[in-house]
């Protein structure tokens, strides 16, 4: 049994309302399947044994691989499989060719996560020093305090939604500031992020035009430090700015890119980590009570949390045909990117569908593997143990109040999207 089915409850997912039900998944899986959507871990376990890397032509079509080794592989063949295009399901060509809406892929979308070298290893490079352990440590206050305030505010009303309350308000708040942009904006920038990527997936024109509004907020925000410079201290988008690589200043077109990326990959990704976390917990007693009561264990926690919920799937394209093992890429092939998946691989890990708080091996791959490996990795774990450890200090005891209402994302990233909980 997975650990996720031992969980009692029917959770509902957000997936489209009529899809052709699956008959096999080795040759005709569904990320939006909402049985897939509310728990994949026995599809994949059914696939490493049966299929490792499955193909689907849903969904514009793509390959799926299960197993740690592969998809360590895979992550690596750079720039066979080339990150130019990573989202799922591309845009129907007449909007992906119209020169208005021709930002969704390439270099300039979200540089360095839609990349290959060299572009991916100087824009990287831009970002990482941003987001060291030392970087990212003055923001721990700030962050305490603000989970602390979002407790403040529903403490006494015996219940929230953990999602919309308390984990989908602290990533957009620390990127913005990370960023120098209004944090009071955060429900909406976690709108627009949505809109574009987890909603957008199946529907084109809400992708454009989220994406559209996103990128011209951040053509203003360029604008605007270009009349009237900011510190780059404090505000990454005119570090950004100020930069050069080989002499040369960045376009505000790639500068525009890489915040659109960190506007999406800062939030949609932690938010999702922050409520799996808090939707696992809510729902294990035994885990739960173990970390009330054994705080050291916080570390292992964590980690394994994030393997076990890992939210983050990205695609490649074949940019040749490629042969790997039995299966031949052919080119323009999607191959996803199933570091969630990898994860729960038991050539790797020990019972690997059963959460393990003080896992001691634990080598996942949930910020990916190779050279896209999350660049924001410090960041997302001092936020997330600054969240779930606040919210244990003054919330130890908490359930799903409504297990019937909570809802999952589907496709490439995935996590509670409502989340119901109960405490006394
Ligand atoms: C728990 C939270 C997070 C998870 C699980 C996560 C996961 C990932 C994964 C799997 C990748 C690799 C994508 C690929 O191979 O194509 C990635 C890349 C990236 N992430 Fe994160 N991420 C998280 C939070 C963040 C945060 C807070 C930021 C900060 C803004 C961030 C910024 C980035 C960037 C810039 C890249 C691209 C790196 C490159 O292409 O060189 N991530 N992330």
């Amino acid at each position: 049994m997975t650990d996720t089915a031992d969980t009692r409850t029917d959770p509902v997912v957000d997936a489209p309302a009529e899809r052709c039900p699956v008959h096999d998944l080795a040759t005709d899986y569904d990320m939006f399947d909402p049985d897939y959507m509310r728990d994949p871990v026995p599809a994949w376990a059914e696939l490493r044994g049966t299929c490792p890397i499955a193909h689907t032509e849903r969904n514009g079509g793509s390959w799926l691989p299960t197993r740690y080794d592969d998809v360590q592989a895979m992550a690596r063949m750079v720039p066979s499989l080339s990150s130019l295009s990573p989202l799922v399901i591309d845009l129907p060509d007449e909007i992906a060719d119209d020169p208005a809406t021709g930002f969704f892929s390439g270099y300039n979308a979200g540089a360095p996560i839609s990349a290959d070298p060299p572009v991916q290893g100087w824009t990287r490079r831009l970002l990482l020093p941003h987001f060291t352990p030392k970087a990212v440590e003055p923001l721990r206050g700030y962050t305490e305090r603000l989970c602390h305030e979002l407790i403040d505010g529903f403490i006494d009303e015996g219940g929230c939604d953990a999602t919309a309350q308390y984990a989908q308000q602290i990533p957009p708040r620390l990127i913005a500031r990370k960023l120098g942009i209004d944090e009071s904006r955060g429900n909406q920038f976690t709108e627009w992020v949505r809109n574009a990527g987890e909603l957008g997936q199946l529907d084109p024109e809400l992708r454009v035009r989220s994406r559209k509004v996103i990128r011209d907020f951040f053509h203003s925000e360029v604008a605007d430090r270009r009349a009237d410079p900011k510190d780059p201290k404090d505000d990454l988008i005119s570090a950004l700015l100020e930069s050069e690589v080989e002499g040369e200043p960045i376009t505000d077109e790639m500068v525009v890119g890489m915040c659109n990326l960190q506007l999406v990959a800062g939030i949609e990704t932690t938010r999702s980590s922050i409520g799996s976390a808090l939707w696992h917990l809510a729902g294990h007693e035994d885990d739960r009570r173990r970390l009330a009561a054994e705080p050291d264990l916080w570390d292992t926690a964590l980690e394994e949390l994030l393997r076990f919920y890992s939210p983050v799937t990205m695609g490649r394209n074949a940019t040749e045909d490629v042969d790997y093992g039995d299966v031949a890429f052919r080119k323009g092939d999607k191959i996803l990117m199933n570091f969630p998946g990898a994860n729960h691989d038991p050539e790797v890990f020990d019972n690997p569908d059963v959460v393990v708080l003080d896992r001691q091996r634990n080598r996942h791959i949930a910020f990916g593997a190779g050279i896209h490996r999350c660049a924001g990795s410090n960041l997302a774990r001092m936020e997330m143990e600054v969240a779930l450890m606040a919210w244990f200090e003054r919330i130890p005891e908490f359930t799903l109040s409504d297990p019937d209402a909570m809802v999952w994302s589907g496709g490439q990233i995935r996590g509670p999207r409502i989340l119901p909980i109960a405490f006394g």
